[in-house]
Parts: C-alpha cells; structure tokens; sequence
C-alpha cells in the first residue's frame, strides 16, 4: 500500500514512521497541502492521507479517482474540508473519530489558568529580570463556577479537572449525561451564573456563533471565555466589544474562524492581514494558541496507529470503521448502518 501524505509537519513524521514498522505501507511525506494544484501529487498511489486545512473539492476528488486512489484517510476527527457527498461512489474516506481528549481538556486548563494568573506575562518580564508584581493580582478557581457547553469526551474531563480545583461545574448539552457530575442548566442559566464559561461542542449550524452580542449581554460581568473547540461558535466581533467594555475579563482561544490560511504557518516575518486576529493577540487579557491543544506525544501516536489501522483495515479487510460515508445521506447515520463496503 502506497500512501501520500499532504501537509507534513515535522511533528508528524516519528509516529507515523513507528506505525509502519513491519508493515506493508510505505508513506511519501510531501509539504505541500492537497488541493486542485497539488493533486497529481497522489498520481500511482493507493491512499492519501490528509489533515484540516487540505482542499478536497469535486475537481480534487475526479483527480484522485481518475489516477485510480481508493481511499482518502483523514489524520483528525473533523471532515468539514471534504466533500464526502461527492465522493461517494468513487472514493471511500476514513477518519480518526477520537485521539485523545486529556490533550485538549488538559491545554484548557493550562491557557484558563495561564490567564487568570498572567503567566503569559510574568514570563516576559522575568526574562526581562524584572519581578515586579503590580498588575498580576489573579483570583483562585478554588469555588468559582464553570459552565461547560458540550460534555462529550473533551468537556467531561475538562469538567473532572475543574473539580479537582474544587471549583462548582454547570453544563448546557442537548443530550446530558447522567452520571457525569455536572449540574445541566439551560444555555441561558449557565450564562448567567458561570465566572468561566468553556465550549467542548462541535460547530453545526444551530452552535454557529452561540457566543454572540445576545449571550455576552447575559453573562457576568469580568467572565472569562475559553474557546478550544471551533472558531465559528463565537462571533469574534462581539467577543471583541464584550473584552472592549471590560464585560468580558478575559478569553482564551485555541481556535479562531478566520484560522484557515494562517494557523500552521509561521507567518513572524509576514505583515498579519487579519486586524482582528490582530487586535486579539493586542490585548492583554487574550491568549491565543494556534489549533494546538490536541499536539501531545499520546495523541500523535493515537492519530497516526488509528490511521495506519484504518488503512490496513480498508485495503486488507475490505471495510472500516471508521469509514464516513454519503450512502444514506447523512454521513453519522451511514457509519452507524453499515456492515460492509457502501460501494
Ligand atoms: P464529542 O462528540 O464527544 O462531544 C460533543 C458534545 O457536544 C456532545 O455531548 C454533544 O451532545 C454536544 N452538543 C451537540 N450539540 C450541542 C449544542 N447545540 N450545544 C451544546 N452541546 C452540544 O466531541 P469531543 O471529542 O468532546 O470534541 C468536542 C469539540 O472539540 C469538537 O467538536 C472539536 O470541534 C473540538 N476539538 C478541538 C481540538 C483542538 O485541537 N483544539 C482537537 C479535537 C477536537
């Protein structure tokens, strides 16, 4: 099985490499993403292998299936960059479903705590051999609430962190869990009485910008936001005002919903054309990281192991898993359906 993997990041290379050992797959690393410029790339391959920010589009799709590549593996959860419409019939896609939800809930905590205790600028000034406290006054966790939007994997060990601080978790979740020691309250409950509210829920039409003028109105005055889960749920203008009229204390973002052309790249020497990314990273009281919570060894490994399963297990066994498939035309309802190959 000959795999052609787009948008290699350095950090992607060791897992993937042990992955292979002893087995009959052998990986080309290119750089360069997948898109209609980059495809013929994939030319006498069986597979690529892709990840968030790589294009495959109608004309990418015939490209592929035109130089005769059957399988399309996704090294993440997400698959809002494939059309998987399209390529039903001609190319089977399969993704990573979870890798490791103690990666994300575990840099939540540390960007929360981060900016509630100005670690981010007490770094600078000490390289600065300057320890001078004023302005660092933070405030303890230790009885605050959180109010946790989604309590799927992620927000359920986000929420086990939290108590262990000792701090009173609140959830909104279409679906509640039971048993999951949360106290469910309505969306507009949770932001009335949350001093951090964190989003864990994926970025569907009815979550599209959920943070917005309205909620922020509701919300306590000095709440801090953290977003670790997709950009579009908050509407970053609002967000922006909210932080400009000293209603919000502080955010920290993971994620942002312009990141597309900007995230993964090291753009220091560039001019940042995004004035309100810009004016984000300007304030004192925002920390952003570049889509990077899920970047630990564990998650790395889990990522490239259930890739290279997901490969032998299409090519060898003929079906998958963790297939995702336009058959029944909703992509979860097909994967829950099947029992063998859709095409
Ligand atoms: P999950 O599928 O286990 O949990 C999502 C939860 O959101 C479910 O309990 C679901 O019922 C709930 N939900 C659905 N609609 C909702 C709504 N309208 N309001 C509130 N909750 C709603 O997903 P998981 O693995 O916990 O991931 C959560 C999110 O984290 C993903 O959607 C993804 O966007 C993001 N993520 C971010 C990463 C990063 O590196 N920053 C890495 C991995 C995931």
């Amino acid at each position: 099985m000959r795999v052609a993997f787009f948008d290699t990041k350095p950090y992607d290379i060791p897992g993937f490499e042990r992955s292979i050992e002893n087995k009959d797959i052998t990986i080309k690393f290119y750089e360069a993403k997948l898109c209609p410029d980059t495809v013929q790339l994939a030319e006498g391959y069986d597979a690529v292998c892709i990840f968030v920010n790589d294009t495959v589009n109608k004309e990418v799709i015939d490209k592929l299936h035109g130089y005769g590549v059957k399988l399309i593996a996704l090294r993440c959860a997400g698959y809002n960059n494939v059309d998987i419409k399209y390529c039903y019939g001609k190319i089977h896609v399969v993704h990573v479903p979870e890798y490791s939800p103690y990666a994300v809930a575990e840099h939540t905590m540390a960007m929360l705590l981060a900016l509630v205790r100005r670690i981010h600028k007490a770094y600078n000034r000490t390289r600065e051999f300057n320890f001078s406290l004023n302005g660092f006054t933070g405030f303890d966790l230790h009885g605050k609430t959180v109010g946790i939007i989604g309590t799927g994997k992620i927000g359920c060990v986000f929420g086990d962190i939290c108590r262990g601080f000792g701090m009173r978790t609140v959830a909104y979740d279409p679906f509640p869990r039971g048993n999951a020691g949360f106290e469910y309250l309505s969306l507009n409950e949770l932001f009335e009485q949350s001093d951090i509210i964190s989003l864990h829920c994926p970025l569907i039409a009815e979550t599209k910008h959920m943070i917005d003028e309205q909620a922020i109105a509701r919300m306590k005055k000095g709440v801090i936001i953290i977003n670790t889960s997709r950009g579009g749920l908050i509407d970053t203008e609002s967000l922006i005002k909210g932080i400009k009229e000293r209603k919000i204390g502080g955010a920290c973002l993971d994620v942002y919903e312009e990141e597309g052309d900007i995230f993964f790249n090291d753009l220091s020497g560039h001019i940042m054309d995004d004035d309100t990314l810009a004016r984000l990273i300007s304030m004192p009281n925002v920390i952003v990281t570049g889509h990077q919570a899920f970047l630990t060894e564990e998650a790395l490994n889990n990522i490239a192991q259930t890739t290279v399963n997901n490969i032998i297990s299409f090519f060898i066994n003929g079906t998958c898993e963790n297939e995702l498939c336009y058959r029944c035309g909703k992509v979860e309802r097909c994967k829950y359906t099947r029992d063998k190959k859709c095409f």
